[in-house]
């Protein structure tokens, strides 16, 4: 029987889902490529547990870098996560002509431009359809199944944490800070959550997710991202009042002079689909050109979820293994020569619609100043209302649609408004996308 044999680098939750998977499917796996699948040998932060893991058919080593050199290695699997010592392996990798696929999605973002330049190059393969949305196969999809589209957008709910708390805050009416508690006892977020609940985490997915939408390079540092510590409840309550649920969308789009490449909390009306995606669940829609809307849903996290989308790209390596380097899918999903150098758009250039939320003296003449300070600014009203507030506070919510205005105009008619006697607190301003 014809073997393949895997070098694992890293052994944690991701690791041991993908021996659990190989061990349960290998005859599923056998049948569809025709080898066996193997892990010959691994490297882990701790040796012991990852022996008893394993058993002691599989080498183990200290140094990662020595599971790439082992003879005995034909793909390089890497689930440690970090930046240096994870980079320095995929390039001994690469070096050595051995194929990799990695679930690093902070890796691919900030290195992948370098690393894939250097895998065409020596006519190697790095895979990571693990590094965005975990299980779901979004990164297949957009460079295979869409292939014969114009991609026009791509809206996403990339991050379970962030998705989990805002299911938490409307369905149990906690505050952020509570329903963080919830997520970290339950194990979705981390002890440090910055990365998720800062919007960074999917900031990172967008930048891959947009360089294979569009055939740009990953550029990270141009993502905008807002993530949903500043959240209130009475912004999710208001907004469901009206018809919205509040995402944390991560949101690419083709305009004429340039991307969009943002991630913010958002209102999306609750009758459309991604907005009853609700808990630590992952989803992603794309609208193309032939085809039309497509919406891709599942699991983002998690052993077993992530071990399917690094074990299908085994598979695709081990289907690729003996073909020519033409036929290799582009890292890019377009070939790397003829990338589009088109702007990412600064933030003040993206266009949206908005909802306004100010708390208010309930006085003569305070609509009129807000709506004169909007008009000053070009921002056209869709519908207004006045609400009782929801905090226990003095004074009512005056509640604002805008029609599509650019960023930088309703900025500046924000700050205006904030200036008046009769607003009590800064007002909110959340984005609304109707998908
Ligand atoms: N922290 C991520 C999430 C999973 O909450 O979706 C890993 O990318």
């Amino acid at each position: 029987m014809k073997r393949v044999r895997l070098g694992l680098l890293g052994v944690g939750t991701v690791g041991r889902g993908v021996v659990d998977v190989l061990n349960r499917n290998g005859d599923e796996i056998l049948r569809r490529t025709g080898y066996e699948v193997i892990v010959s040998a691994a490297s882990a932060r701790n040796l012991e547990n990852a022996s008893q893991f394993l058993g002691p058919a599989v080498k183990l080593h200290k140094d990662p870098l020595d599971v790439v050199k082992d003879e005995n290695v034909d793909i390089v699997i890497e689930l440690m996560g970090g930046i240096t010592t994870a980079r320095a392996v995929i390039e001994e990798a690469i070096s050595a002509k051995k194929p990799v696929v990695t679930a690093n999605k902070a890796l691919i973002a900030e290195y992948g431009n370098d690393l894939f330049s250097r895998a065409n190059a020596a006519g190697s393969i790095i895979a990571y359809e693990a590094a965005v949305a975990g299980g779901i196969p979004i990164i297949k999809s957009l460079r295979e199944g869409l292939t014969a589209n114009r991609i026009e957008s791509v809206a996403g709910i990339v991050n379970g944490t962030t998705n989990f708390i805002l299911s938490e805050m409307r369905d149990k009416g906690l505050s952020f800070e509570e329903a963080l508690a919830d997520a970290q006892r339950l194990g979705y977020a981390e002890a440090d959550p910055t990365s998720d609940v800062e919007g960074l985490d999917a900031g990172q997915k967008l930048a891959i997710i947009a360089s294979l939408a569009f055939g740009i390079r990953i550029q990270p540092e141009r993502v905008h991202c807002e993530g949903i510590t500043n959240l209130t409840e009475s912004d999710l309550r208001a907004a469901e009042d009206f018809g919205y649920q509040v995402k944390l969308l991560a949101i690419t789009k083709k305009r004429s002079n340039g991307f969009e490449l943002r991630v913010h909390p958002t209102l999306v009306p609750a009758k459309c689909v991604i907005a009853s995606v609700d808990g630590p669940m992952n989803a992603v829609l794309v609208n193309s050109d032939a085809l039309g809307q497509t919406l891709y849903y599942g699991a983002g996290a998690g052993a077993e979820p992530t071990a399917s989308a690094v074990i299908a790209d085994i598979v695709d390596v081990i289907r690729l293994s003996n073909a020519d380097k033409q036929a290799h899918v582009p890292h890019f999903a377009f070939q790397p020569d003829n990338l589009s150098d088109h702007p990412i758009l600064d933030m003040g250039e993206v266009e949206s619609s908005y909802y306004l939320r100010a708390l208010v003296r309930d006085e003569p003449g305070v609509l009129s100043d807000i709506s004169g300070i909007l008009a000053d600014y070009e921002v056209s009203i869709e519908a207004m209302r006045q609400r009782e507030s929801d905090a226990d506070t003095e004074g009512v919510d005056i509640v604002i649609f805008t029609h599509k205005t650019k960023e930088s105009s309703i900025n500046a008619a924000l700050a205006k408004i904030t200036e008046l006697d009769a607003i009590y607190e800064t007002p909110s301003r959340l984005r609304i996308e109707l998908l």
